[in-house]
């Protein structure tokens, strides 16, 4: 799996952005403010974005203010952190674990969020997913012990 990161102005990014959908199929998007005067419930959506997960979609993201981090796992479960500012486009694929965390100095950034398709946002988090299977593998060794 390839992270891509790429430069785009992020003022004139039009042209780009619509070359770029075109390229890679992507369908739909929008602009999310992220700012506690901008956002609804800003408190708990940032906790969640913080929370180490991953989505069955690609998710992309189109910096066009702002700061912040995408840190993402490696293959070896180490943390990568990848700073994210104002013209950085990342495409980051589908499984991936990861988790979205603001700047130390500038808490607030603008995404535009592209889509491949209208598939409702799905997001998995990496702490529940241990549980169900913990969870799992008591209901086997129990299964086992009956027979
Ligand atoms: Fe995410």
């Amino acid at each position: 799996m390839i992270i891509m990161l790429m430069k785009v102005d992020p003022v004139n990014y039009r042209e780009d952005i619509d070359r770029i959908s075109a390229e890679y199929g992507f369908v739909r998007e929008d602009i999310v403010e992220v700012f506690p005067h901008t956002l609804e419930d800003f408190d708990y959506w940032i906790k969640r974005f913080a929370t180490e997960h991953h989505h069955p979609d690609s998710e992309v993201r189109f910096a066009l203010s702002g700061k912040g981090y995408f840190e993402v796992r490696s293959q070896d479960d180490q943390w990568i952190r990848i700073e994210v500012v104002a013209g950085d486009f990342l495409i980051l694929p589908s499984g991936i674990f990861h988790r979205f965390v603001f700047h130390e100095e500038e808490k607030g950034i603008v995404f535009l969020r592209l889509f491949q398709d209208d598939a409702p946002y799905r997001i998995y988090f990496r702490e529940k997913e241990a549980q169900a299977k913990a969870a799992n593998t008591t209901t086997l060794k129990t299964a086992t012990l009956v027979h």
